[in-house]
């Protein structure tokens, strides 16, 4: 299906700046008007017209009546304010109908306890209304300036995102992307390649004879060393240049102060946060130039000039004839505190922007929500949003269901907790169901994901689809963590369930998962207070497949800094590019009858190793029990060399491994043995540590795995461990807001 939405009234603009935008299929499916109809029965209805409206209105009805100067609002601010006027009885519920259309939100909009039992709804009889965080410039404002370049007159800021119709274009960059679709991640290759230091020293140099990680001094973050030819002193507006460096989990960009021509030396304007050179092998060295006007030169670039008020691009052939250009601009367009009782149903949002932000802050939101209560957000569609979709701050009571989030700057769904335990609005009672994610971390690649659940109790994210993004698929805790009595065994404060969690990495970033856990930084220090590391988190009934990263990285389940009390239970886990589940260091960690198809040269589980700490980390403590491992990689181990544990060994059993194919070598290796390092045979493992006492080496015979399906079939040996056939094809089918 392919509609069209108009919009010309809302600016009064001539009717040559009609403009309209495409949804071909990336929002949800509408409610019918019976649905809405039940929803809402016995609010008090405000309407809300573009065309027709106006804000002096009372807004009760659908039409405008002239005789007794009634109607609808005209604009979304005109409506807040008129209802705020006209409804006599907070308590009582209010819902706003809005037409289909376009309607601009140039300036964030504050919502408060005046708006409490508030529902803003798009009116089913018309398109799903489309509110924008963005600038257009009509399609019929270009001119062509040569063969490829279009421009037009644009007056507005410039920003890191700009849109044809649904598609993202890019900054002009070097070296421009092969083939530009519309769907594409700044972050992509190819790339350019870093030729030297700034300074080389002996622990950090241009050779990276630290592999992984070398220890580089401050001096390299203020630039390096380029390639004769890869940059241009002469570029006009190199002030405005941005350099994207690559690290290992996180890209940064810089912008160019200058330029030394004599020594091909390139320095930040400000010093990057990490030294150039501080992780050789995962970088690969790699860099991406950004904006640069005489780089303007394939399909799916463009160029903003403030200071010119112009904007070029290079459209594909016959798209200027369909679509028109937006520049996204406001970075909020809907902050809510102390809200309570704000609901959004069935609407759009697009655009926004990023505030040129280069870090980790996850605001700004085109919707955020602080110190508020009873909000949910559903059968709404986030598309082309130039920072994060939405994000909440100590709100409790949170449902946000069945949305679409599409091309997301960086994430599509923050929420975060103040770090105080006994603030009343500690965030808590938060539901992420039945959502669609199709590619965050789009601009920024500070470790980004899909989702980013913080708090303190009752978060639930199930039946979730989570797809290509450049890093995580999902994040939970990275906060105050909470002490081993906070949850009893078994309950926990996250849960995550029923998701299906693919295509994460795309060979772009490093050190990631699909569902990546962690405590705080002080967790993984070798003195950690262990009693205050604890996660309660529980993973369970989740698909998670295909990884792909730079050079390393790509696990399923990650419990990263000590994270504990973290169960990940029956999930199906395959096709990934490192580890199945990893638990580094933490405690009172499970896994547990997981489906598991090992395909990658790394190991299938990741315990403490010595690359934090030294070697006196607090106690780890962990089970492994019921898991199928099926190895199709005869390179691949049960640990890592570096893995190890310092005071217990884990407690693991009742598995059911598996070699197709197997060699010699790894059938005298593949399990670790006490001494550091050495990997033995599974007699061998079993006599010197007493694990995996009931564990068979035996085809599991899972149902079809060659069609994806870990069911275990009635004659699987498995069964005979106490081990469950586990059955998540209806997750692959039906996560998200609508099926494959
Ligand atoms: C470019 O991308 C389009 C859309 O994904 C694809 O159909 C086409 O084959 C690609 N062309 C090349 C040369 O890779
Ligand atoms: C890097 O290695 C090359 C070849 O071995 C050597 O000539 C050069 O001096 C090294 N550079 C640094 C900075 O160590
Ligand atoms: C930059 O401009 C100067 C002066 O016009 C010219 O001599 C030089 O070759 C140019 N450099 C490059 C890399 O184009
Ligand atoms: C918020 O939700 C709670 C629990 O469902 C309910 O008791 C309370 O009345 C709600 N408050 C508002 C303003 O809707
Ligand atoms: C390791 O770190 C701990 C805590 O900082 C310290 O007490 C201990 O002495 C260190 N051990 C070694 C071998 O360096």
């Amino acid at each position: 299906m392919y509609k069209l939405y108009f919009i010309c009234g809302l600016l009064l603009l001539p009717i040559t700046k009609c403009f309209s935008i495409s949804t071909s299929g990336v929002c949800p499916p509408r409610p019918s008007d019976d649905e809405i109809y039940k929803r809402y029965r016995g609010n008090q209805h405000f309407y809300l017209d573009h065309r027709t409206g106006d804000d002096g209105w009372e807004g009760t009805l659908f039409e405008p009546d002239n005789l007794i100067q009634n109607g609808p609002f005209k604009t979304l601010l005109g409506a807040i304010k008129g209802m705020r006027r006209i409804r006599k009885c907070k308590q009582k519920k209010a819902v706003l109908l809005v037409k289909g259309g376009v309607h601009l939100v140039p300036n964030t909009i504050t919502l408060d306890e005046r708006d409490t039992l508030l529902s803003i709804v798009g009116h089913s009889k018309f398109d799903r209304p489309v509110i924008s965080g963005g600038n257009m410039i009509p399609r019929t404002e270009f001119s062509k300036l040569d063969d490829k370049i279009y421009f037009a007159p644009y007056d507005g800021p410039c920003t890191r995102n700009a849109f044809l119709g649904r598609k993202r274009l890019l900054r002009a960059r070097k070296p421009s992307l092969k083939n530009w679709t519309g769907k594409d991640f700044t972050g992509q290759g190819p790339y350019l390649t870093i030729k030297n230091l700034l300074i080389n020293t002996e622990d950090c140099n241009i050779n990276g004879t630290g592999g992984f990680t070398q220890h580089c001094p401050d001096e390299n973050k203020n630039g390096f060393v380029y390639a004769d030819g890869d940059i241009n002193p002469n570029w006009s507006n190199l002030d405005k240049a941005e350099i994207f460096v690559y690290q290992a989990w996180d890209a940064e960009r810089g912008t160019i102060g200058r330029v030394d021509k004599d020594t091909n030396s390139l320095y930040f304007e400000r010093p990057l946060r990490y030294a150039v050179g501080s992780h050789p092998k995962p970088s690969g060295w790699r860099y991406i130039v950004e904006n640069v006007y005489e780089e303007l030169d394939s399909v799916g670039e463009y160029y903003c000039d403030e200071k010119k008020g112009m904007f070029y691009f290079i459209p594909p052939e016959g798209a200027l004839e369909a679509e028109d250009v937006f520049v996204g601009t406001a970075d909020v367009m809907l902050e809510v505190t102390y809200g309570e009782g704000i609901d959004l149903y069935d609407l759009e949002l697009r655009h926004g922007n990023d505030r040129d932000i280069e870090g980790t802050d996850e605001t700004p939101s085109l919707l955020t929500f602080e110190y508020s209560r009873n909000i949910s957000i559903k059968n709404c569609c986030f598309t082309n949003v130039g920072y994060t979709a939405i994000y909440l701050l100590a709100s409790i009571n949170i449902n946000i269901a069945e949305n679409r989030f599409t091309d997301l700057g960086y994430f599509a769904i923050g929420t975060d907790y103040k770090g105080d335990l006994s603030d009343p609005l500690a965030t808590r009672y938060i539901t992420i169901r039945k959502n669609t994610f199709r590619r965050c971390g789009v601009v920024n690649m500070y470790q980004p994901a899909c989702v980013h659940v913080r708090g303190v109790s009752d978060i639930y994210v199930t039946d979730n689809d989570i797809g290509f993004t450049p890093y995580a698929g999902m994040r939970v805790g990275w906060q105050s963590t909470f002490s081993a009595e906070y949850k009893r065994p078994g309950e926990y404060v996250f849960y995550i369930l029923r998701n299906h969690v693919h295509n994460f990495g795309l060979g772009m970033l490093n050190d990631f998962a699909g569902i990546y856990l962690s405590s705080n930084s002080g967790c993984s220090k070798a003195d950690a207070a262990m009693s205050k590391c604890f996660l309660d988190a529980y993973i369970a009934n989740n698909v998670i497949h295909r990884s792909v990263p730079y050079y390393y990285g790509g696990i399923g389940v990650y419990g990263d800094t000590a994270a504990s009390h973290l169960t990940v239970e029956k999930n199906w886990i395959y096709d990934l590019s490192d580890a199945a589940v990893n638990f580094h260091c933490g405690q009172q960690n499970r896994a547990l009858n997981n489906m598991i198809q090992h395909v990658n040269s790394e190991r299938v589980f990741g315990v403490c190793n010595s690359i934090v700490g030294n070697g006196t980390e607090v106690k780890q403590i962990l089970t492994f029990k019921q898991n199928v491992v099926y190895v199709t990689n005869t390179d691949a181990r049960l640990w890592r060399k570096a893995d190890r544990w310092n005071y217990e060994i884990p407690d693991v059993d009742y598995n059911d491994y598996y070699f197709d194919p197997s060699d010699e070598a790894q059938m005298e290796e593949f399990f670790p043995s006490t001494v550091q390092g050495a990997g033995v045979s599974f007699e061998h493992w079993r006599k010197e540590t007493g694990n995996d006492l009931h564990s068979i080496i035996e085809d599991p015979l899972y149902m079809d795995m060659k069609k994806e399906d870990f069911r275990l079939t009635c004659q699987s040996p498995a069964l005979k461990l106490g081990i469950k056939s586990v059955d998540l094809r209806y997750v692959r089918l039906l996560s998200g807001t609508f099926g494959v």
